[in-house]
């Protein structure tokens, strides 16, 4: 995981999001975002947010184009306008519903839009019936370790060498609901 912060929001948006974008103040806050079911539609963006955000290995598109087809996997975006500034990717499994992927475009980070995304998942995952949250996280991923643990998700486990490039330790973190 990768961050780079130099693109502008409107570089990760396509041609048509631009324009839908293009009269909004330029300084945005969470607030502006609305959390919505992720589409084929937004794929692109989503895409090219996922490439920014964990470069080596990000999923493809066809991955998450794979996860729209079936109820087990939902996925939501967060919109700002027609543009996808987050987005977040579970799979439920019974009462366990795992957090499989989570990110926000480098441009908008720091705007509580990850903290939106957690929290419209943790809302829909009691609405489905859930009991436990699960997820893994990079060791070294500090941001991301911090807004779980804001939300009360607690250290259960570690993976070693669970991933590579770079090879790293998995923390696994869970939220009784
Ligand atoms: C982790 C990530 C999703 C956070 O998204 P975000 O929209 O910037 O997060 P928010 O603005 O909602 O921040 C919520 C909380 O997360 C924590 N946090 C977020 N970024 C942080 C950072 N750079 N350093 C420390 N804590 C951070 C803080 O606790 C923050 O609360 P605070 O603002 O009250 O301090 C984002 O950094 C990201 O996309 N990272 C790359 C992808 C990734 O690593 N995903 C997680 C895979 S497990």
């Amino acid at each position: 995981m990768k961050p780079r912060n130099d693109q502008e929001p409107a570089d990760l948006c396509l041609p048509e999001a631009r324009s839908a974008i293009a009269d909004s103040p330029p300084e945005k806050n969470g607030g502006d975002i609305r959390i919505l079911p992720m589409e084929p539609a937004h794929l692109d963006q989503v895409a090219a947010i996922e490439r920014l955000c964990f470069t080596s290995t990000a999923w493809s598109r066809e991955t998450f184009a794979k996860g729209l087809t079936s109820p087990q996997y939902p996925a939501f975006c967060a919109m700002d306008g027609a543009c996808v500034a987050g987005y977040i990717c579970l799979s439920v499994l019974f009462e366990e519903i795992n957090i499989d992927n989570i990110a926000t475009a480098p441009s908008y980070r720091r705007r509580g839009i990850g903290q939106a995304l957690l929290l419209h998942a943790i809302g829909y995952a009691g609405q489905v019936g859930g009991a436990l949250m699960t997820l893994e996280v990079r060791s070294s991923n500090e941001a991301a370790r911090r807004l779980y643990q804001k939300f009360g998700f607690f250290e259960v486990g570690r993976r070693k060498n669970y991933y590579t490039h770079p090879r790293e330790d998995a923390i696994l973190m869970n939220l009784e609901l």
